[in-house]
């Protein structure tokens, strides 16, 4: 179940007295007191919150990442026909837990090398890929090194966000050109600066399985151009509420052209992810076609 918690974004992660207080304030008291509430929950619960992706790995795929997985499918099916794009090996980098690498092995009849640097998803991501032709590396893509180039590397859902210090994209872009064989592509998503959660600067969604309830609260801040998001997890084998912050930083056409270009990628087409249309300007989210020189 999905459900929008929008603009009451905060309230399923508080209790009954907050939520009674919470409700008899006006719209705009509202709004002060959720973002002091996120606040004030991140640094309460610092005790029981963890690294990224612990407590979310075994909830992710029944949560956001079938859903967006079925989307990565559908669309980079188009734009491999669209590019007519071939490739005999690929690579799968912030694999997560291993949905798209699978896809890649079991649809296309390709060996895939599928590379994350989190213990968690990579443990989720070697059950699902068990008895395929999946190789699951702990690396980070920052300095990625595959054990050989291959044809294609693909790179989705906000993987190459989770990259927020200067530099670390376009260095992300020079190890990923060296892993590929030549005329190789990479085909992979980002959020844009040009507000990445559409028109709203904050929501909230709300998964529910039968063993726990999994709330994400994303908040874009154009100034600092960072998406926070915080995963609060409650379920029935754990008495505290667990929270999972992360950050991720929106970047411009341009900074990811360029580094792109300086990295030795040819730019084959910007889609918007949502239309596979060519991107205009302000696509929150869009998926980029390059291919080596
Ligand atoms: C939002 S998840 C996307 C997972 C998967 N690509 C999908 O489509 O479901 C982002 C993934 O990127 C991984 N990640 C983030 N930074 C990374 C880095 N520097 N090196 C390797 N993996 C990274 C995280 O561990 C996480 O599994």
């Amino acid at each position: 179940m999905l459900e929008n918690l929008q603009p009451g974004w905060i309230a399923g992660c508080l209790g009954r007295g907050e939520q009674a207080t919470r409700n008899a304030l006006s719209l705009r008291a509202r709004r002060k007191f959720d973002d002091r509430n996120v606040e004030t929950m991140a640094r309460a619960d610092s005790a029981n919150s963890v690294r990224p992706y612990c407590h979310l790995a075994p909830n992710y795929d029944d949560t956001v990442g079938v859903p967006f997985f079925r989307r990565t499918r559908r669309a980079f099916e188009k734009l491999i026909r669209r590019y007519g794009i071939t490739f005999r090996t690929a690579a799968d980098i912030g694999c997560g837990t291993g949905l798209f690498a699978r896809y890649l092995n079991r649809s296309w009849n390709v060996p895939v090398i599928g590379v994350d640097i989190s213990r968690d998803m990579l443990r989720i991501a070697a059950r699902n890929c068990r008895g395929g032709r999946v190789c699951l590396l702990r690396q980070d893509i920052r300095a990625l090194r595959l054990p050989h180039p291959v044809d294609l590397i693909t790179c989705n859902f906000d993987t190459l966000n989770h990259l927020v210090k200067d530099g670390e994209l376009a260095g992300t872009f020079r190890s990923v050109q060296a892993n590929l064989n030549a005329g190789g592509h990479f085909i992979f998503d980002m959020l844009l600066q040009c507000g990445p959660l559409g028109k709203v600067h904050r929501y909230g969604v709300r998964y529910q399985t039968a063993q726990r309830q999994v709330t994400q609260h994303i908040r874009w801040d154009p100034t600092s151009r960072q998406v926070s998001i915080l995963v609060s997890i409650r379920s029935r084998s754990m008495p505290r509420r667990i929270l999972e912050a992360y950050r991720e930083r929106a970047y411009s056409p341009e900074e990811i052209g360029k580094a792109l270009l300086e990295a030795g990628f040819v730019i084959r087409g910007v889609h918007d992810a949502t239309t596979l249309a060519m991107a205009g300007r302000c696509s929150p989210r869009v998926v980029i076609v390059a291919r080596k020189k």
